[in-house]
């Protein structure tokens, strides 16, 4: 007899794509749709998508096991084992291209390193590596995009009125221009621009690169093709590359990457730091003192990089991912999952599961610093294995210097919007749009 996983019933099926694939898809896979996302954040769906995961693990668990997604079957896995590993197995048997993904990519970064499989995937990869310095625990270019990080905190915290999203955002945007193209896209906003309106396309998931896709394209070139020493331009002649790397096809997706997904996060980590003094007070002792000058100092705020991981771990911009097998694979307890089925990891639950994780519902930075936080693979707000974010370590350098700047010269208050409180379990969701912040 050949050894399966369980199934889980066609009902249960038709619950999950309701309440964890559906809501995934409806607030924007790629950008998301702010009224939606807002609602979203308002009623308990994360509660409710926590909770359905929860009951199927208990029933199912503790292997994997498929679920019913639209009109196919997934196969969903949660244990830290099994998701080592998958992603310690992509992108082969487990590739990160599917269909969904694909298609909706297509219409912003048809070339992008995430989709793409086997020596192309390699040659991409290398080209990132080199140019994020990916391996190395400080980034060659470091003191600058500290003093940016700094700048951009600064900025925040002279306005004298509480910031919002919007602020953050576009704050970061402009980081992020300098930061990969150097100062003179610092004002380019037409690039930004251009980037928002594919990845709204992106959402329609059309198969192929959106309107407009090819002049922005054109765009991104004529910075790679003036380097500027002081940004990651500067770094592309010497990293791995030929004409298959499609070099300004690669950077897309660190512009919205940093441009976007980071200050999502930073902003969260803002929220939740104002309103646990506690933890507040470890940060700006930690940071104390330190300057923009200072990077091995910002690098070894553990503390503080420790609060934006956490807040990473709360509230994960990818509340849902997934791969799909190249082959028939067989697990290492001897079931054998199917070329073309898709592996779903449920984040939103992987990192709040109560069975699991002891502090699942409370903030808890020290778990970065003194814990085993760093190594549990139910943590894949970065990913994990060789298909890991490239770009994780500048991302925490970044937000550790920003954060730790924001929260040094200001005092962070939640003005408006979800007031989170320490001593009750913090809630699964975490509206940005919403929130207001004094700093
Ligand atoms: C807080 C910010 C960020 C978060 C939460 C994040 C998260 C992730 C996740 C979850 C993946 C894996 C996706 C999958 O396999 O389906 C990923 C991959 C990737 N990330 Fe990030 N990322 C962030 C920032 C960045 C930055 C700043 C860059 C570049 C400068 C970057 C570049 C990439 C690339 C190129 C990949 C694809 C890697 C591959 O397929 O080999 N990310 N990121």
């Amino acid at each position: 007899m050949t050894l399966d996983f369980k199934h889980a019933n066609p009902v249960e099926g038709v619950r999950f794509t309701a309440q964890v694939g559906v809501p995934n898809v409806v607030q924007g896979l790629f950008k998301k749709r702010e009224p939606i996302a807002r609602v979203a954040g308002s009623v308990p769906l994360d509660s409710l998508a926590y909770r359905l995961t929860a009951g199927l693990v208990k029933k199912y668990g503790p292997d994997p096991f498929y679920v019913r997604v639209a009109t196919e079957e997934a196969l969903l896995v949660h244990h830290p084992d099994d998701i080592k590993f998958v992603l310690g197995g992509s992108p082969a048997p487990f590739a990160s291209d599917p269909d969904a993904k694909k298609k909706g990519m297509a219409a912003f970064q048809p070339d992008a390193l995430t989709i793409s499989r086997g020596d192309l995937w390699a040659n991409r990869r290398a080209f990132a590596e080199a140019v994020l310095d990916t391996s190395k625990s400080l980034h060659r270019l470091a003191k600058g995009f500290s003093e940016l990080a700094f700048d951009e905190a600064d900025a925040l915290l002279a306005l004298d009125r509480p910031i919002g999203w919007e602020d953050i955002n576009s704050s970061f945007q402009e980081l992020t221009r300098r930061v990969v193209f150097g100062s003179a896209a610092g004002a380019d906003l037409l690039l930004t621009q251009q980037l928002q309106e594919l990845m709204a396309a992106g959402n329609k998931m059309p198969g192929k690169p959106a309107k407009g896709y090819a002049g922005f394209h054109e765009h991104i070139n004529e910075y790679v093709e003036t380097p500027d020493p002081r940004a990651l331009t500067g770094l592309i002649t010497k990293a791995p590359h030929d004409d298959s790397t499609d070099v300004a096809g690669q950077l897309i997706h660190w512009l919205f990457a940093m441009g976007d997904t980071l200050p999502a996060n930073l902003f969260r980590t803002l929220a939740v730091l104002a309103t646990h003094p506690h933890e507040l007070e470890a940060v700006r002792s930690e940071f104390a003192g330190i300057t923009a000058a200072n990077i091995k100092k910002i690098a070894g705020a553990a503390y503080t990089s420790g609060a934006v991981l956490e807040a990473m771990r709360l509230w994960p911009t990818t509340a849902l991912f997934g791969r799909v097998l190249t082959e028939d694979t067989r697990f290492p307890t001897g079931q054998t999952v199917k070329a073309g089925t898709q592996v779903l990891l449920h984040n939103l639950f992987n990192h709040r599961n109560r069975d699991r994780v002891e502090f699942a519902d409370r903030f808890a930075p020290a778990e970065w610093v003194s814990g085993t936080a760093s190594e549990d693979w139910s943590f894949n707000f970065f990913s994990h294995g060789p298909q890991d974010c490239p770009g994780a370590g500048l991302s925490i350098f970044l937000g550790t210097a920003f954060i730790g700047r924001l929260v040094t010269a200001g005092t962070p208050k939640v003005v408006d919007g979800v007031r989170l409180q320490p001593r009750k379990p913090l809630p699964h969701a975490l509206d940005i749009y919403g929130l207001k912040i004094a700093v």
